[in-house]
């Protein structure tokens, strides 16, 4: 049984193998009844809009079906049920899991109590592989892995999506640069676990200079959930914008990548500028999810 749950469990070989078979898929070629009696249970305890349904169509294109809990407030959780018992009792119902929690490490705990596979969808401030799978996917489809320099802008320290990315790029040989406003750098156990991975990370605090330094541009929205009260949050909200005008400054082939959703941080005039290829992105959770579940139950 195999379990996605962190994102540093892959190789740089499983995440090639990975982004081939979503390519194929992507080509059409792919089995239209490979998960015909296939259940996925879907146990989101925090918003979802992406995730969770590109897992769902990603099911359905391959004959499957998925069993949706539904919002927390509908659920046994409002009684009291703990998150081990709901999983032993789907895990019964489904022949894959997928999960999305806001604390972190929900993912790997949960595993320990399932008897059948156990997708992480996003765990707190931890890790979002299938996201991360994207995101790689979509930069691999406009230039090759290897030797680029990636940007991460934004919620550097609650931003799940950054965290799992970084550390796949450690796989392959790039330069990172971060700019993140102040309070929201990227944790020190993070920045820790990508010096002991040998990555080399550009700090960065002028977003023109940094702009001009990418191949590929990783825009993040502040992750107002995760803040402790509100205050804090509106310290650092609206800190930072691309637009078209400092996209000027950008190489000609450096694309803009973002997790969605949005708020205010990609003005929507970059839409229409050839770096932007953030709705591609979305649109490439359907193949790398399919290719995750032929995967896992396939
Ligand atoms: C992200 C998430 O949930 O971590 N969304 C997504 O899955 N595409 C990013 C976010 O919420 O900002």
């Amino acid at each position: 049984m195999r379990h996605i749950i962190s994102i540093k469990d892959f190789e740089k070989r499983d995440i090639e193998a990975l982004l081939d078979r979503a390519e194929a898929i992507d080509a059409g070629t792919y089995d239209r009844h490979a998960l015909d009696d296939r259940i996925l249970g879907v146990l989101f305890f925090e918003p979802s809009t992406r995730t969770r349904m590109s897992f769902e169509a990603a099911m359905a294109r391959l004959g499957g079906t998925s069993i949706d809990m539904g919002g927390v407030e509908a659920s046994s959780v409002v009684k009291g049920e703990t998150l081990a018992d709901t999983i032993r009792v789907v895990s019964g119902y489904a022949d894959a899991i997928v999960l999305r929690h806001p604390k972190e490490g929900a993912a790997r705990l949960a595993a320990e109590f399932s008897s059948v596979p156990v997708l992480n969808a996003g765990d707190g401030a931890g890790q979002h592989p299938s996201q991360t799978l994207i995101d790689l996917y979509t930069i691999r489809q406009a230039m090759p892995l290897e030797g680029i320099d990636v940007g991460l802008l934004g919620d550097l320290r609650y931003g799940r999506t950054a965290h799992s990315l970084a550390y796949a790029l450690t796989e392959f040989n790039v330069t990172l640069h971060t700019l993140a406003p102040q309070s929201l750098e990227m944790p020190p156990n993070v920045m820790e676990g990508l010096k002991d991975r040998g990555v080399e990370v550009v700090r960065h605090d002028d977003i023109e200079e940094f702009t001009a330094s990418l191949d590929v541009m990783y825009v993040t929205r502040i992750q107002r959930e995760r803040f402790p009260d509100t205050a804090s949050y509106y310290a650092v909200a609206s800190s930072y914008r691309v637009t078209p005008e400092l996209l000027e400054r950008a190489r000609e082939q450096m694309i803009v990548l973002h997790p969605l959703p949005r708020v205010d941080e990609i003005d929507p005039g970059v839409d229409a500028l050839p770096h932007a290829r953030y709705f591609e992105q979305a649109r490439n959770g359907i193949p790398i999810r399919m290719a995750l579940l032929l995967g896992v139950i396939g």
